[in-house]
Protein backbone atom coordinates (compact mmCIF):
# COMPACT_ATOMS: atom_id res chain seq x y z
CA UNK A 1 0.00 0.00 0.00
CA UNK A 2 1.48 3.49 -0.77
CA UNK A 3 -1.19 5.15 0.56
CA UNK A 4 0.74 8.25 2.44
CA UNK A 5 3.82 7.59 2.00
CA UNK A 6 7.18 9.48 1.06
CA UNK A 7 9.38 9.21 -1.91
CA UNK A 8 12.39 10.71 -1.52
CA UNK A 9 14.90 8.01 -3.10
CA UNK A 10 13.84 5.29 -5.42
CA UNK A 11 13.95 2.57 -2.93
CA UNK A 12 11.38 3.98 -0.53
CA UNK A 13 9.31 1.42 -2.60
CA UNK A 14 9.92 -2.24 -3.05
CA UNK A 15 10.16 -3.86 -6.69
CA UNK A 16 6.62 -5.27 -6.23
CA UNK A 17 5.38 -1.71 -5.49
CA UNK A 18 7.24 0.02 -8.36
CA UNK A 19 5.88 -2.94 -10.68
CA UNK A 20 2.36 -2.09 -9.08
CA UNK A 21 2.94 1.20 -10.01
CA UNK A 22 3.92 0.32 -13.80
CA UNK A 23 1.44 -2.06 -14.23
CA UNK A 24 -1.12 1.27 -12.96
CA UNK A 25 0.24 3.54 -15.57
CA UNK A 26 0.43 1.17 -18.49
CA UNK A 27 -3.60 0.90 -17.44
CA UNK A 28 -3.90 4.99 -17.53
CA UNK A 29 -1.98 4.65 -21.08
CA UNK A 30 -4.49 2.16 -22.71
CA UNK A 31 -7.16 3.71 -21.21
CA UNK A 32 -7.53 7.40 -20.74
CA UNK A 33 -11.14 7.33 -18.48
CA UNK A 34 -9.36 5.05 -16.74
CA UNK A 35 -8.95 6.90 -12.82
CA UNK A 36 -10.00 10.56 -14.71
CA UNK A 37 -11.80 11.86 -11.52
CA UNK A 38 -10.29 9.52 -9.02
CA UNK A 39 -9.10 13.10 -7.36
CA UNK A 40 -11.68 15.20 -7.53
CA UNK A 41 -11.09 17.42 -4.17
CA UNK A 42 -7.27 16.80 -3.28
CA UNK A 43 -5.07 19.46 -3.92
CA UNK A 44 -1.02 19.30 -4.68
CA UNK A 45 1.33 21.40 -3.61
CA UNK A 46 3.80 21.82 -6.23
CA UNK A 47 6.84 23.83 -4.18
CA UNK A 48 9.61 24.24 -7.75
CA UNK A 49 12.90 25.99 -5.99
CA UNK A 50 14.61 25.04 -8.65
CA UNK A 51 13.67 25.54 -12.67
CA UNK A 52 11.53 22.83 -14.36
CA UNK A 53 9.71 22.01 -17.43
CA UNK A 54 8.87 18.38 -18.09
CA UNK A 55 8.48 17.27 -14.17
CA UNK A 56 6.55 20.51 -12.93
CA UNK A 57 4.06 20.16 -15.78
CA UNK A 58 4.12 16.36 -16.14
CA UNK A 59 3.23 16.71 -12.25
CA UNK A 60 0.49 18.88 -13.05
CA UNK A 61 -0.92 17.44 -16.27
CA UNK A 62 -1.24 14.38 -13.92
CA UNK A 63 -3.21 15.52 -11.19
CA UNK A 64 -5.75 17.69 -13.62
CA UNK A 65 -6.58 14.57 -15.49
CA UNK A 66 -6.79 12.62 -12.50
CA UNK A 67 -9.21 15.61 -11.67
CA UNK A 68 -7.13 17.82 -8.85
CA UNK A 69 -6.23 20.50 -9.05
CA UNK A 70 -2.70 22.10 -8.36
CA UNK A 71 -1.06 25.25 -6.57
CA UNK A 72 2.23 26.21 -5.51
CA UNK A 73 5.03 28.40 -7.41
CA UNK A 74 7.67 27.63 -9.94
CA UNK A 75 9.88 30.73 -8.69
CA UNK A 76 11.42 30.66 -5.02
CA UNK A 77 12.06 34.45 -5.86
CA UNK A 78 7.89 34.47 -5.40
CA UNK A 79 8.07 32.48 -2.03
CA UNK A 80 8.68 33.06 1.44
CA UNK A 81 11.61 31.66 1.53
CA UNK A 82 13.08 34.74 -0.13
CA UNK A 83 12.59 36.18 3.58
CA UNK A 84 14.39 33.83 5.05
CA UNK A 85 11.66 31.00 6.37
CA UNK A 86 13.35 27.79 7.16
CA UNK A 87 12.08 25.06 4.64
CA UNK A 88 10.50 23.34 7.47
CA UNK A 89 7.92 26.05 7.90
CA UNK A 90 7.35 26.11 4.13
CA UNK A 91 6.58 22.31 4.27
CA UNK A 92 4.18 22.63 7.50
CA UNK A 93 2.65 25.37 5.94
CA UNK A 94 2.06 23.40 2.62
CA UNK A 95 0.85 20.56 4.38
CA UNK A 96 -1.27 22.40 6.12
CA UNK A 97 -2.93 23.21 2.97
CA UNK A 98 -2.79 20.44 0.15
CA UNK A 99 -3.04 16.50 0.35
CA UNK A 100 0.54 16.04 -1.24
CA UNK A 101 3.55 17.86 -1.87
CA UNK A 102 6.06 17.77 -4.86
CA UNK A 103 9.26 19.26 -4.53
CA UNK A 104 12.55 19.98 -6.17
CA UNK A 105 15.24 22.08 -4.35
CA UNK A 106 19.06 22.48 -5.14
CA UNK A 107 19.61 21.34 -1.78
CA UNK A 108 20.94 17.76 -1.64
CA UNK A 109 18.89 15.99 1.24
CA UNK A 110 16.06 18.58 1.09
CA UNK A 111 13.32 16.14 0.39
CA UNK A 112 14.10 13.68 3.17
CA UNK A 113 14.27 16.93 5.76
CA UNK A 114 10.84 18.04 4.16
CA UNK A 115 9.64 14.46 4.71
CA UNK A 116 10.42 14.94 8.38
CA UNK A 117 8.12 17.70 8.64
CA UNK A 118 5.33 16.92 6.39
CA UNK A 119 2.02 15.60 7.22
CA UNK A 120 0.99 14.36 3.70
CA UNK A 121 3.10 12.53 1.49
CA UNK A 122 6.64 14.38 0.31
CA UNK A 123 7.32 13.50 -3.10
CA UNK A 124 11.34 14.33 -4.29
CA UNK A 125 11.44 16.24 -7.66
CA UNK A 126 15.01 16.18 -7.76
CA UNK A 127 17.20 17.36 -4.71
CA UNK A 128 20.39 18.91 -5.55
CA UNK A 129 22.67 16.93 -7.74
CA UNK A 130 21.38 13.74 -5.12
CA UNK A 131 18.10 12.39 -6.07
CA UNK A 132 15.51 12.24 -8.42
CA UNK A 133 12.99 9.19 -7.85
CA UNK A 134 9.79 10.05 -10.56
CA UNK A 135 12.67 10.59 -13.32
CA UNK A 136 13.68 7.05 -12.22
CA UNK A 137 10.27 5.45 -12.63
CA UNK A 138 9.93 7.10 -15.70
CA UNK A 139 13.18 5.94 -17.09
CA UNK A 140 12.10 1.99 -15.76
CA UNK A 141 9.11 2.76 -17.20
CA UNK A 142 10.34 3.68 -20.46
CA UNK A 143 12.77 0.36 -20.35
CA UNK A 144 9.96 -1.98 -19.54
CA UNK A 145 7.52 -0.47 -21.77
CA UNK A 146 10.25 -0.62 -25.10
CA UNK A 147 12.21 -3.38 -24.21
CA UNK A 148 9.87 -5.58 -22.85
CA UNK A 149 11.63 -6.39 -19.37
CA UNK A 150 13.73 -4.71 -16.60
CA UNK A 151 17.03 -6.92 -16.61
CA UNK A 152 19.31 -9.04 -18.54
CA UNK A 153 20.39 -5.68 -20.15
CA UNK A 154 24.00 -3.29 -20.67
CA UNK A 155 22.78 0.49 -20.04
CA UNK A 156 25.23 2.96 -20.47
CA UNK A 157 24.99 5.92 -18.58
CA UNK A 158 27.03 8.86 -20.55
CA UNK A 159 27.76 12.44 -20.11
CA UNK A 160 27.75 14.56 -16.34
CA UNK A 161 27.76 11.40 -14.13
CA UNK A 162 29.35 13.31 -11.27
CA UNK A 163 26.15 16.07 -10.99
CA UNK A 164 23.24 14.04 -12.79
CA UNK A 165 20.83 12.96 -10.23
CA UNK A 166 18.72 10.96 -12.32
CA UNK A 167 21.94 8.97 -13.15
CA UNK A 168 22.25 8.58 -8.97
CA UNK A 169 18.91 7.68 -8.90
CA UNK A 170 19.04 5.21 -11.89
CA UNK A 171 22.02 3.11 -11.52
CA UNK A 172 20.78 2.43 -7.72
CA UNK A 173 17.04 1.32 -8.71
CA UNK A 174 18.50 -0.83 -11.30
CA UNK A 175 21.05 -2.76 -9.09
CA UNK A 176 18.13 -4.36 -7.78
CA UNK A 177 17.48 -6.09 -10.70
CA UNK A 178 18.58 -9.40 -12.34
CA UNK A 179 21.59 -9.44 -14.58
CA UNK A 180 22.27 -5.28 -15.21
CA UNK A 181 25.43 -4.33 -16.59
CA UNK A 182 26.14 -1.03 -16.21
CA UNK A 183 28.90 1.24 -18.01
CA UNK A 184 29.61 4.56 -17.01
CA UNK A 185 31.23 6.65 -19.61
CA UNK A 186 32.23 10.54 -18.33
CA UNK A 187 35.53 12.43 -18.59
CA UNK A 188 37.42 11.82 -15.59
CA UNK A 189 36.08 15.07 -14.46
CA UNK A 190 32.69 14.09 -14.24
CA UNK A 191 32.50 10.75 -13.21
CA UNK A 192 29.96 8.34 -11.37
CA UNK A 193 30.05 9.64 -7.52
CA UNK A 194 32.17 7.29 -4.88
CA UNK A 195 28.86 6.73 -2.58
CA UNK A 196 27.20 5.17 -5.57
CA UNK A 197 29.84 3.19 -7.04
CA UNK A 198 30.20 1.55 -3.24
CA UNK A 199 26.48 1.29 -3.46
CA UNK A 200 27.12 -0.67 -7.08
CA UNK A 201 29.95 -2.82 -5.62
CA UNK A 202 28.31 -3.76 -2.35
CA UNK A 203 25.46 -5.33 -4.31
CA UNK A 204 27.59 -6.91 -6.76
CA UNK A 205 26.83 -4.94 -10.14
CA UNK A 206 28.96 -5.62 -12.82
CA UNK A 207 29.95 -1.81 -14.11
CA UNK A 208 32.56 0.01 -15.63
CA UNK A 209 33.91 3.21 -16.42
CA UNK A 210 34.90 4.62 -19.60
CA UNK A 211 36.16 7.38 -21.26
CA UNK A 212 34.63 7.06 -25.36
CA UNK A 213 31.62 6.28 -26.08
CA UNK A 214 31.97 5.10 -29.08
CA UNK A 215 33.96 2.17 -28.05
CA UNK A 216 31.03 0.61 -25.75
CA UNK A 217 28.30 1.46 -28.22
CA UNK A 218 27.88 -1.91 -30.12
CA UNK A 219 26.80 -3.92 -26.49
CA UNK A 220 24.65 -1.21 -25.63
CA UNK A 221 20.95 -2.27 -25.20
CA UNK A 222 19.78 0.94 -23.03
CA UNK A 223 21.76 4.47 -23.86
CA UNK A 224 20.84 6.93 -21.31
CA UNK A 225 22.50 10.22 -22.22
CA UNK A 226 22.53 13.34 -19.74
CA UNK A 227 23.64 16.69 -19.98
CA UNK A 228 26.83 18.64 -18.18
CA UNK A 229 25.01 20.12 -15.52
CA UNK A 230 26.01 23.99 -15.49
CA UNK A 231 24.69 24.90 -12.84
CA UNK A 232 26.23 22.70 -10.25
CA UNK A 233 29.62 23.95 -11.54
CA UNK A 234 31.72 26.16 -9.36
CA UNK A 235 33.78 27.07 -12.25
CA UNK A 236 32.17 28.32 -15.42
CA UNK A 237 35.41 27.36 -17.88
CA UNK A 238 35.41 24.08 -16.74
CA UNK A 239 31.87 23.76 -17.51
CA UNK A 240 32.49 25.18 -20.78
CA UNK A 241 35.92 23.34 -20.99
CA UNK A 242 33.71 20.36 -20.83
CA UNK A 243 30.39 20.54 -21.99
CA UNK A 244 30.35 18.95 -25.66
CA UNK A 245 32.47 15.87 -24.40
CA UNK A 246 30.21 13.44 -25.86
CA UNK A 247 27.57 14.54 -28.95
CA UNK A 248 25.74 11.53 -30.32
CA UNK A 249 25.11 11.73 -33.62
CA UNK A 250 23.93 9.74 -36.48
CA UNK A 251 27.03 8.23 -37.57
CA UNK A 252 27.95 7.20 -33.86
CA UNK A 253 24.35 5.47 -33.54
CA UNK A 254 25.67 3.75 -36.78
CA UNK A 255 27.44 1.52 -34.54
CA UNK A 256 24.77 0.72 -31.88
CA UNK A 257 22.50 -2.30 -31.60
CA UNK A 258 18.84 -2.08 -33.83
CA UNK A 259 17.35 -2.93 -30.50
CA UNK A 260 18.98 0.34 -28.75
CA UNK A 261 17.14 2.41 -27.08
CA UNK A 262 18.44 6.21 -26.44
CA UNK A 263 16.57 7.40 -23.33
CA UNK A 264 17.34 10.94 -21.98
CA UNK A 265 15.95 12.68 -19.21
CA UNK A 266 15.66 16.18 -20.87
CA UNK A 267 16.40 19.03 -21.32
CA UNK A 268 18.70 18.17 -23.84
CA UNK A 269 21.27 20.48 -24.81
CA UNK A 270 24.27 19.93 -27.55
CA UNK A 271 24.90 16.04 -26.28
CA UNK A 272 22.14 14.54 -28.65
CA UNK A 273 22.60 16.10 -31.97
CA UNK A 274 19.07 16.87 -34.00
CA UNK A 275 19.67 14.31 -36.45
CA UNK A 276 19.33 11.47 -33.91
CA UNK A 277 15.72 12.54 -33.42
CA UNK A 278 14.34 10.72 -36.33
CA UNK A 279 16.10 7.26 -35.50
CA UNK A 280 13.19 5.03 -34.09
CA UNK A 281 15.51 4.01 -31.33
CA UNK A 282 15.39 7.86 -29.62
CA UNK A 283 12.89 7.31 -26.79
CA UNK A 284 14.02 10.17 -25.08
CA UNK A 285 10.15 12.06 -26.22
CA UNK A 286 8.43 8.56 -25.76
CA UNK A 287 9.65 8.61 -21.92
CA UNK A 288 8.61 12.09 -21.08
CA UNK A 289 4.94 10.78 -22.07
CA UNK A 290 5.66 8.00 -19.84
CA UNK A 291 6.97 9.95 -16.72
CA UNK A 292 2.97 11.98 -16.85
CA UNK A 293 1.65 8.09 -16.68
CA UNK A 294 3.84 6.48 -14.16
CA UNK A 295 2.99 10.07 -12.29
CA UNK A 296 -0.49 9.88 -12.42
CA UNK A 297 0.02 6.29 -11.02
CA UNK A 298 1.86 7.39 -8.46
CA UNK A 299 0.01 10.40 -7.21
CA UNK A 300 -3.35 8.03 -7.20
CA UNK A 301 -1.44 5.36 -4.89
CA UNK A 302 -0.27 7.82 -2.68
CA UNK A 303 -3.65 9.37 -2.04
CA UNK A 304 -5.35 6.19 -1.45
CA UNK A 305 -7.11 7.03 -4.05
CA UNK A 306 -6.74 3.48 -5.74
C1 LIG B 1 16.61 16.37 -15.10
C2 LIG B 1 16.81 17.00 -13.73
O1 LIG B 1 16.16 17.99 -13.41
O2 LIG B 1 17.63 16.47 -13.01
N1 LIG B 1 15.52 16.88 -15.79
C3 LIG B 1 14.28 16.38 -15.58
O3 LIG B 1 13.78 16.34 -14.49
N2 LIG B 1 13.64 15.85 -16.64
C4 LIG B 1 17.84 16.35 -15.90
C5 LIG B 1 18.53 17.64 -16.18
O4 LIG B 1 18.12 18.72 -15.75
O5 LIG B 1 19.54 17.57 -16.88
Amino acid sequence: MLKGRSLVEPEDFSLDEMDGLFSLAEKIEKDEKYLRESCRGKLLATLFFEPSTRTRLSFEAAMLRLGGSCLGFADPGSSSTSKGESLADTIRMAASYSDAIVMRNPKEGSSLLASRYSSVPIINAGDGGHHHPTQTLTDLLTIKRLLGKIGNLTVGFCGDLRFGRTVHSLAKALARYEKIKMIFISPTELVLPDYIQSILKKQNVEFYEKEKLEDSMPEIDVLYMTRVQRERFFNEDDYIRLKDTYVLNAEKMQAGKKSLIVLHPLPRVNEISVEVDTDPRAAYFAQAKYGMYVRMALLSSVLGVV
